[in-house]
């Protein structure tokens, strides 16, 4: 969640990580997004789920909404968690994949993977690793992970498109994806003079908001071609953030017109070949 306009790709790639860092180090600080359990419970994520996580890993928590509703995650899957920050989702794949199974977390950002590292010694999940480096030339080889879970990373990655080929090179064939990522057309984008992608929520933050990429269900659709994208749900609309006219109608039926960010889910087709522009992008890096 960073200024994009006007910054090179560098300026990005950096100001995300000085921010992230910030998250790891000093979690009680105020952001411009919510953050830490409050921020788990706001998105969606069931209390008891959060309960059972290392606080540790919790506090550090800046994600926008809460992926694995979807069901794709199961025993024995080799998942690879992209942006996994301080581990909330990660740990939470590590339980549903169970022993037979294991968990990557990728991040770019020093400061949370230490605290990943951290938190699955707490947890006492065998089965995850820490992983350092760039969504855009993902350090695993070709078809190596039966799913793929992109939660809060897209919309501030400096070339999505770069990310989601490194995805489709890293799954299997007839492997998942599931990708959250703040919507376009959400009850902010109705509401008069609305700037923050939080904005209206109660856990907004007093510090200043710099844009960043919020999508439509078209869009998402487009960056995910090269897959069969099954499913694109809009979710996430607490009750107080309805207007009052519209409070008789089924807070599901608002949701999925005016809901905060967009789960899709997609698999990568069998028998698609591996894009050669992203083997020869990893080569020069
Ligand atoms: C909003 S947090 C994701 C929340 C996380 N899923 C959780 O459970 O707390 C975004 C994370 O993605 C990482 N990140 C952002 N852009 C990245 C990139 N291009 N490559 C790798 N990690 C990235 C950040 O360092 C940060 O830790």
């Amino acid at each position: 969640m960073v200024a994009i306009l006007g910054m090179t790709k560098d300026q990005i790639f950096e100001a995300v990580r000085e921010m992230y860092s910030a998250v790891a180090t000093d979690p009680s600080r105020q952001f411009h997004f919510p953050t830490g359990r409050d921020a788990c419970l706001f998105v969606g994520y069931p209390e008891q789920l959060i309960d059972a996580l290392p606080p540790t890993a919790v506090e550090s928590f800046a994600g926008v909404g809460f992926p694995f509703r979807a069901g794709i995650v199961g025993p024995g899957d080799r998942v690879l968690d992209i942006g996994s920050g301080s581990g909330t989702d990660t740990l939470i794949a590590a339980s549903l994949v169970g022993a037979e199974g294991r968990v990557y977390g990728l991040d770019m950002t020093g400061a949370m993977l230490n605290k990943l590292r951290r938190n699955a010694l707490i947890a006492k999940a065998e089965n995850v690793e820490a992983i350092e480096g760039n969504a855009e030339a993902i350090p695993l080889p070709d078809a190596s992970v039966d799913v793929a879970c992109l939660s809060g990373v897209l919309h501030e990655a400096a070339d999505p498109q770069a990310v989601v080929r490194e995805v489709h090179r890293v799954l299997r064939p007839g492997g998942k994806v599931l990708a959250v990522v703040p919507a376009k057309y959400s009850i902010d984008w109705w509401r008069p003079g609305a700037g923050p992608v939080w904005s209206g929520s109660p856990l907004r933050s007093k510090t200043a908001c710099p844009p960043i990429t919020r999508f439509s269900a078209r869009r998402l659709r487009k960056l995910f071609s090269g897959f069969e994208v099954r499913r694109i749900h809009k979710r996430q609309l607490s009750r107080r953030e309805i207007p009052l006219l519209l409070r008789a109608i089924p807070r599901a039926w608002l949701e999925r017109l005016l809901g905060k960010c967009l789960i899709l889910k997609a698999f990568k087709p069998i028998g698609s070949a591996v894009p050669q522009l992203s083997s020869r992008k990893r080569a020069a890096a």
